[in-house]
């Protein structure tokens, strides 16, 4: 009876591993446990042994019988296994390139940020940062735009419902807070933070009432510009646009100021720049940006000494300045996260 048994499973663990499919299976189980298998006849053989050696007998036959059933149990489970990645194709073989060869990239918002960014801090311009949510006193009374300014009308401006908090924010006066309508916020910021000399840069999103289509988005990105010094004069503002835009835009770019108005410069200016290099733009002057020697109320407000600083400052749309560049004709595309257009910036 031993030795049957012993026989019986390792015929049974010999052949196990070969067996690859369903029907094998089941044939591989019937030829053991079925009504005729090796392990049925062992059973029944139990009637022939003699009763003293039944209890050990019986032991290891049970024990036989558990060894089977986990050998069954392991069969299948690899049957089962290989069912699935069948089902699934090849293995899976993560070292093998992508089918899809695109690797990702930049956003052409983020590549403009950054190569603008660049351009200044060639001048010697830091990167400035500042919240999205702001109060309503640095982003308007500071810059010296008063109460009854249009700007403010909640038909231009976002606010915040009351009660709304910033952590941090300079508030003096009323506490309301707005999403940013321009990054001139961080000139206030920053001035408040630090004394002069300072020459900061300052990318970021914005925010305005505006109805979207081709050329209105209500949250764009602006990049802003301050300098303060002493002596900072109109001719540095020139010099330091003429430089962007030559960089920008091409060796031969120019600009051409036309007087303007914003609350927090005096005097001001729109700049338009005129480029060979714009397809089929070129030759025509294009509006791209604010500026202006900053208002010495503006000083005032965080406490700067306006008799001993000067200081010029600029804001520009970076959707306008990547739409000029690429030829694009609707700002929409920026935001639709459509991998056609995206990948054209890769
Ligand atoms: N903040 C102005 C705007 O959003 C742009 C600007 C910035 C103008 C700095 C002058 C100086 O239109």
């Amino acid at each position: 009876m031993q030795e049957q048994l012993a026989a019986i499973l390792a015929t049974a663990t010999a052949a196990a591993p070969a067996i690859a499919t369903r029907p094998e299976y089941e044939s591989f189980k019937a030829r053991i446990v079925g009504p005729n298998g090796s392990l049925t006849a062992a059973m029944k053989g139990m009637a022939g042994v003699p009763k003293e050696e039944r209890p050990a007998a019986g032991r290891l036959l049970n024990e036989t019988k558990g060894a089977l059933e986990s050998l069954f149990a392991a069969t299948l489970g690899r049957i089962e296994a290989a069912e699935i990645a069948a089902r699934l194709g090849a293995p899976v073989d993560p070292t093998l390139p992508s089918p899809d060869d695109f690797a990702g990239s930049l956003h052409p918002l983020t590549q403009v940020r950054e190569e603008v960014s660049g351009v200044f801090r060639k001048l010697g311009f830091t990167i400035a940062e500042g919240p999205e949510i702001e109060s309503e006193w640095v982003c308007f009374d500071a810059l010296n735009t008063p109460g009854n300014h249009p700007a403010r009308d909640m038909q231009d401006t976002l606010y915040m419902p009351p009660g709304t908090r910033c952590v941090d924010a300079p508030r003096r006066g009323v506490e309301a807070y707005v999403l940013r309508s321009h990054t001139s916020t961080v000139q206030i910021r920053t001035m408040l933070r630090q004394e002069p000399p300072v020459r900061i840069v300052a990318p970021g999103r914005c925010f305005r009432r505006d109805t979207v289509d081709a050329t209105h988005s209500a949250n764009f990105h602006q990049i802003e510009g301050l300098w303060v010094d002493r002596d900072v004069t109109l001719r540095d503002l020139k010099g330091v646009l003429d430089f962007f835009v030559r960089e920008m835009f091409g060796s031969g770019a120019e600009i051409r100021f036309r007087p303007s108005f914003f609350p927090f410069t005096e005097p001001s200016f729109e700049m338009d720049v005129r480029s060979s290099g714009l397809g089929r733009l070129s030759g025509r002057w294009l509006e791209i940006m604010g500026c202006g020697l900053v208002d010495p109320r503006v000083f005032e407000n965080v406490g700067y000494d306006a008799s001993r600083w000067t200081g010029l400052a600029f804001g520009m749309g970076l959707e306008r300045i990547a739409m000029l560049l690429y030829g694009i004709d609707d700002i929409r595309h920026f935001y639709a996260n459509d991998l056609r257009f995206l990948r054209q910036f890769a």
